[in-house]
């Protein structure tokens, strides 16, 4: 297979990530005979240093043109300031906005040689494998108004939870769709009880559910739920919801898997598996730019090599090439190879390098 694959490492240790996953791709190409180009561009921080807007026509059309987009981080100290015009969230934001990528697809699985490095006890993240579907394009992060100002009683700010119908339902859609190929349980987690938004989804997801009748709802208050993540985490199957409650409770299921440094996502501008069999979609790890370990060779690269995997899935089809990667990360960590991040204390760890060199290694087999 000929790949175009539009790659932005973004700012902080966006670069550093994105390489190791650049080599592992490298690696499938060359086991599997898949050609892979990558075309490189800015975003971010790193494009507003340079043009002043954080992301460009140009890179959009780049992105446009490709199979699909391999993103590392966007953000770092350097463009926080509140009174800023342009930062470089803007530019991942832009991205899922114009490449219409409304479902976020969020796995979180424990390794089982993990369970110990998590925060929480190894006898509760014991079997969890989960994932959240977050819709990714609508809500407080895109709602009109969106704004901040003064007034005679001083500075005011507002933000709005808009939701269509046609948003809500394609989203629920891909949470039915997945959960009828998992355990035909889906949760779908809403603030019903005070947010008009979540009335809506929820009188939709009820609706929807009559074509799906194989596949149990269950509806959960976000506040509940965030409770549930950690009291009994494994038995959570596949849950959806909208763009802010899914961001919060990913970083919160992070936590389950160890790190932040694990967990991959794609962003997809389709039901998976549905029609078409390929889907576009952009590839990230969860995690941010992390700011202060960046250039020093000790982020963990993981998560955007799991999300590779889920770029050979979900982009292409590729599924036995998207298992290689994911048994390669495994048997790396099964032979005790650790970041900082998830390393035991008092162990060595490795860096961000080692631990994709030892991968790349492991998927030429
Ligand atoms: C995420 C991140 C982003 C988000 C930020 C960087 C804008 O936290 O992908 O979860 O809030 O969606
Ligand atoms: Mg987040």
């Amino acid at each position: 297979m000929k790949i175009e694959l539009a790659v932005l490492p973004g700012d902080g240790v966006g670069p550093e990530v994105v390489a190791e996953a650049v080599k592992v791709l490298g690696a499938v190409g060359q086991r599997f005979g898949h050609e892979f180009n990558m075309r490189y561009g800015l975003v971010g921080g790193a494009s507003i240093d340079q043009s002043g807007t954080a992301l460009t026509a140009e890179t959009l059309h780049m992105c446009q043109d490709c199979h699909a987009v391999l993103l590392g981080a966007v953000g770092g100290p350097r463009w926080d300031d509140p009174l800023a015009t342009v930062r470089p969230e803007d530019g991942l934001l832009a991205l899922r906005k114009e490449l219409r990528l409304f479902a976020n697809l969020r796995p979180v699985k424990v390794f089982p040689m993990l369970a110990d490095s998590t925060t929480i006890k190894p006898e509760v993240v014991k079997g969890v494998d989960m994932v959240v579907v977050r819709e990714l394009t609508g809500g407080l992060y895109f709602g009109k108004p969106k704004k901040r100002w003064t007034t005679s009683r001083g500075r005011r700010a507002v933000d709005s939870m808009v939701y269509t119908e046609k948003e809500i339902e394609r989203i629920l859609r891909v949470g039915f769709e997945i959960a009828r190929r998992r355990s035909k349980k889906l949760v779908s987690v809403d603030k019903a009880n005070v947010l008009e938004s979540s009335r809506l989804w929820r009188q939709i997801a009820i609706e929807l559910s009559a074509e799906y009748p194989d596949v149990e709802l269950e509806h959960m208050l976000v506040d509940a739920c965030a409770m549930r993540l950690i009291q009994r985490p494994a038995d959570l199957d596949v849950i959806v919801t909208e763009n802010t409650f899914g961001d919060i409770l990913t970083d919160e299921a992070s936590m389950l898997a160890g790190s932040l440094g694990m967990l991959p996502s794609a962003s997809l501008a389709g039901v998976p598996g549905a029609g078409k069999s390929i889907t576009f979609g952009m590839y990230e790890p969860i995690h941010g730019s992390a700011p202060k370990r960046a250039g020093q060779n000790m982020a963990n690269p993981i998560a955007t090599i799991l999300s590779c995997a889920m770029m050979l899935r979900y982009s292409f089809g590729l599924e036995t090439e998207a298992e290689a990667v994911e048994k390669a990360v495994a048997s790396v960590l099964e032979r005790g190879y650790r970041t900082y991040d998830i390393v035991e204390r008092g162990k060595a760890s490795i860096g961000t390098r080692e631990m994709g060199d030892l991968i790349t290694t492991a998927v030429r087999g």
